[in-house]
């Protein structure tokens, strides 16, 4: 599920592979491995448990680093079937020793093939499910004798599951193959130089012309020649080379010490450029909608779907969409969604939300509302990804490449996105007047009061410190900040370990106030509006079970000082905004927290940034 870099050249090609199993570990992974051709004809093979650098390490006291021809394939591994160590770590090889290959996804149906090749007394290594796909190209090319392609092909159509793959074979040197299903996989053309990556970050620093493989599709690098064709028939198909652009810059920490504190502070800048170009005296443009606005505009439901972060920033958009539009939305996560009855029809719009536009439940469930006819919207933020390419008409969030695998910028990207859809679907079904879609978005002020919010850092980090050795935390809100609640919750858990839950404010009664105790700190976001009085009331329900209280509000009433062991005010501005805000002070509170632990909150334990697989 994580990462593939792999190149075919006439340069060495360990320092490019290197270098881009570095841009790769943004992704989240457990070891890293490494294979080229050598000028002998040799295959060299090595890999480690563990980070790059280690990997890195081990290649140091190696001869073969000079010694390479030009074609090497190199990968970072999310264990699905099998212990993160050395023996399971990719790639891996066939019996023979000639083929060699690295696998992204898992292959569902490895069980019988690997009873089947046993029977054909082929010994297996390693505990992984990659290593019966391996064995299986092994095994039609050395015992049926089928060329190599012929044995990708033919071990490939044999496979269930999800998988991006690069294969070489010591015996046909000059060819590189690379396929995919599910997972995703790129393929950067650079004159006589070719390099394939399971996403553009490890190639851009060489290319910008890039084919993004598009399901069941393979790619055969031959000498300084290649071909697309489909897994099934060896028949070439169009090469749609895009040129991208994308900055380097992206993949620079610069003044910070982690991508992430780097991407909280960036949100000054991302929410506008989600924004730019997007509204103007006459309303707002989403153009990459517009060929099916008609359509959606009419839409009598909708439903929203995604994982994680992005399943949060839906459930912002239900209460955004019904607001101001007055559609019914109905949130549900992908994961379930694929396999529900969920009632979408040729009536309906499905919007589908996903930073990396990978993930593979979001992609199923994409793939169920096309069958079924509806139209899909893809919310999405990394053009050329499945998502963009796999929904009928889209928006593009703009935040830049998000490298901390805990998603900070793109979450406040996703709700602005939302808004702008809102506002606009509330203006086309004469819900709004265009002077109140104007007020509403009052971003220049808005942006100001990010920086504001980011000025009081210190004093977040202080209060965070205080808290940081609590082993459960409750966080609170209603309406829009019931998912910010959520969202706050699923920060603190994935970078700082700390179980914590979200929850409606005023749920809590009904089971979550039995762990509250004077250990227990309690997150309140408190916005001064219709429940205000309400929140004030569930407050005060868990300060006489003598919880702690963190509120984070832009009320100064003293009420509230009052009731808090601790407050972070933030500044007045309209609901939706004060939205963005109370987040911004959760990711810093969660992240102060966890870098306190000495945790590496970029690329925390178990967490993948893209999950390719179901
Ligand atoms: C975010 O902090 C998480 N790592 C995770 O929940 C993520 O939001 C989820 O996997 C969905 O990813 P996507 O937006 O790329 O589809
Ligand atoms: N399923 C394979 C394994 O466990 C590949 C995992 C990955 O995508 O990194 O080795």
């Amino acid at each position: 599920m994580c990462g593939i870099v792999a190149y075919k050249g006439y340069k060495n090609c360990y320092p490019i592979l290197l270098n881009g199993l570095h841009r790769l570990e943004y992704r989240g992974y457990d070891s890293a491995g490494v294979a080229c051709l050598t000028k002998h004809g040799k295959l060299s093979i090595t890999k480690k448990s563990g980070k790059v650098k280690h990997l890195e390490q081990l290649l140091k006291n190696k001869d073969i680093i000079q010694d390479c021809r030009g074609s090497g394939i190199a990968h970072t591994r999310w264990a699905t079937h099998g212990k993160p160590n050395q023996i399971n770590s990719h790639p891996h090889k066939d019996q023979s020793g000639d083929i060699v290959l690295v696998h992204n996804g898992i292959i569902e149906n490895y069980d019988p093939i690997k009873k089947f090749l046993q029977s054909k007394k082929v010994k297996f290594k390693s505990e992984t499910d990659t290593e019966v796909l391996v064995q299986l190209i092994g095994y039609f090319f050395q015992n049926v004798k089928l060329d190599f392609q012929q044995s990708v092909r033919a071990a490939l159509q044999r496979v269930d599951g999800a998988y991006g793959i690069v294969v070489l074979n010591k015996k046909s040197p000059d060819m590189m193959i690379a396929a995919r299903k599910g997972s995703p996989l790129v393929l950067g053309i650079k004159d006589k130089e070719f390099f394939v990556g399971s996403d553009i970050s490890p190639i851009v620093k060489h290319t910008q012309n890039i084919i993004y493989l598009e399901d069941a599709q393979m790619a055969i690098i031959d000498g300084n020649d290649y071909k697309i064709t489909s897994i099934d028939k060896d028949v070439s198909l169009p090469k749609k080379v895009e040129k991208i652009d994308y900055k380097i810059d992206d993949y620079d920490k610069g003044k910070f010490k982690f991508f992430m504190h780097k991407e909280i502070h960036e949100q000054i800048e991302t929410i506008n450029n989600t924004i730019k170009g997007r509204v103007n005296k006459d309303g707002i443009l989403l153009q990459g909608l517009f060929k099916y606005w008609p359509a959606i505009k009419r839409a009598d439901k909708i439903f929203i779907t995604a994982c994680g972060t992005s399943w949060h920033a839906g459930l912002i958009g239900k209460n955004l969409i019904e607001r101001f539009a007055e559609v019914p939305v109905h949130v549900e996560y992908a994961s379930e969604f694929r396999y529900n009855k969920t009632l979408v029809d040729n009536n309906s719009v499905v919007i589908a939300i996903s930073q990396s536009g990978e993930t593979a439940d979001t992609l199923a469930a994409i793939h169920k509302a096309n069958e079924a006819g509806a139209i899909t919207v893809g919310i999405c933020n990394v053009p050329g990804s499945s998502v963009s390419r796999e929904t009928n008409c889209g928006v593009f969030t703009r935040c830049g490449h998000e490298v901390g695998v805990a998603s900070t910028k793109a979450f406040t990207a996703q709700i602005t996105v939302l808004y702008l859809l809102a506002l606009k679907l509330g203006r086309s079904r004469n819900l709004l007047t265009k002077n109140s879609v104007k007020a509403h978005l009052d971003y220049k002020n808005a942006i100001k009061k990010v920086k504001l919010v980011l000025r009081k850092e210190l004093d977040i980090k202080k209060i965070a410190l205080k808290y940081k050795n609590a082993s459960d935390f409750l966080y609170l809100g209603r309406g829009l900040n019931f998912p910010v609640a959520l969202e706050g919750a699923l920060k603190l858990k994935e970078i700082s370990y700390i179980h914590a839950e979200g929850y409606p404010a005023a749920e809590m009664k009904h089971g979550p106030i039995a762990l509250v105790d004077e250990d227990m700190p309690n997150v309140f976001i408190v916005p001064k509006d219709k429940t205000y009085d309400k929140i004030i009331s569930n407050i005060e329900e868990i300060k006489s079970r003598k919880g702690k209280i963190i509120i984070i509000t832009d009320s100064r009433d003293k009420i509230l000082k009052n009731l808090a062991n601790d407050l972070i005010l933030i500044p007045k501005t309209n609901h939706y905004m004060f939205v963005v805000l109370a987040t911004i002070v959760l990711q810093l509170f969660a992240y102060y927290i966890a870098v306190s632990k000495k945790i590496n909150v970029d690329q925390p334990r178990n967490l993948a940034k893209s999950v390719t697989v179901e």
